[in-house]
């Protein structure tokens, strides 16, 4: 929810802005694998008097799947918009591979892969030309063979003449989606990457998500999906009114609240799943 203004402009902008001398490079990610690919300190986000995220605190690891879980307005968004330089942070320190968001902003972006929320490209522009236009931001050379390569890995095969503005809402999120891998990501945040996607192609995303965590990128995701943050999320954080509120396995969290008195009342079958503690924790009521 939120934050639509001008997305559109900063995320054409942001790709822009890259370094040249910053791109990714796979030699360097060995360098860094007992470092945290991400590590985001007592960030607090206000937007006027409004505190949207308080104190957030949390690392993610290469070859790690992070999934970031909370009711609506919790400040997931907001906290993944900070962490990619759309929203600057009135306190807190986000640390990407080493980099301060702060002091290198350009830097943190190149080693960065983002598909936020409500991503969108120009309608008007087919699939092939927003193809060629970001692997020609990111340096990434771009063959018949390699797009015919990522055209059927989405499964859009034949559809590289095809407007944005014509593809259905799921065709568009695996377009979007694999715009922001493209460049081979260090750090890959994921807005709801699964919202709206058909179970296919939900399947799929996971197992692409799977890849990149064998291959040690970090992953940072949100999801309403108590069952995607089961099958993919190696550790989630719950989010509760801007604050982190339990960070842990989701089998630990499961384990460790399974005999609270408010996870027993929100268990529907006897079992206690991860929805259970999620509602169990952050309460019934629906978030305004
Ligand atoms: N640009 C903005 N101006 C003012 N308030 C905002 C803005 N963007 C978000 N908010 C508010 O900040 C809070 C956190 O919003 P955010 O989008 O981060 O939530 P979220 O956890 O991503 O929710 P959802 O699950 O619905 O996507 C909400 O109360 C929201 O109304
Ligand atoms: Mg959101």
């Amino acid at each position: 929810m939120s934050l639509q203004p001008e997305k559109r402009t900063l995320i054409l902008l942001r790709h822009s802005m890259m370094p040249q001398n910053a791109q990714y490079n796979s030699a360097t990610m060995i360098d860094y694998q007992d470092q945290p690919i991400l590590e985001v300190t007592g960030l607090n986000i206000f937007y006027g008097s409004f505190q949207a995220v308080r104190d957030v605190s949390f690392a993610v690891k290469p070859g790690e799947i992070f999934g970031l879980l909370g009711p609506n307005g919790a400040g997931k968004t907001s906290t993944l918009s900070a962490i990619e330089g759309l929203l600057k942070p009135q306190s807190g320190r986000i640390m990407v591979a080493g980099f301060d968001s702060a002091r290198n902003p350009l830097h943190v972006r190149a080693v960065l892969g983002v598909q936020l929320q409500a991503t969108s490209f120009q309608s008007e522009l087919t699939v092939l030309e927003i193809l060629q236009l970001y692997a020609g931001i990111y340096g990434v050379p771009m063959s018949k063979e390699r797009i015919s390569g990522i055209m059927k890995d989405i499964s859009l095969e034949g559809a590289e003449s095809r407007r944005f503005g014509q593809l259905s809402g799921g065709q568009q999120q695996r377009v979007s989606l694999v715009i922001a891998i493209i460049h081979e990501p260090r750090l890959v945040l994921l807005d709801e990457p699964t919202t709206g996607l058909d179970p296919q192609s939900r399947r799929k995303l996971w197992e692409r998500m799977e890849a990149m965590r064998e291959k040690g990128h970090g992953l940072l995701l949100t999801t309403h999906s108590m069952e995607e943050a089961e099958s993919v999320c190696d550790r989630i954080g719950i989010v509760d009114h801007g604050r982190i509120i339990a960070i842990d396995t989701p089998q630990a969290l499961i384990e460790k609240h399974r005999d609270d008195p408010e996870v027993i009342s929100a268990s529907r079958r006897g079992k206690i799943t991860l929805e259970d503690v999620f509602i169990g924790l952050t309460g019934r009521s629906i978030r305004s």
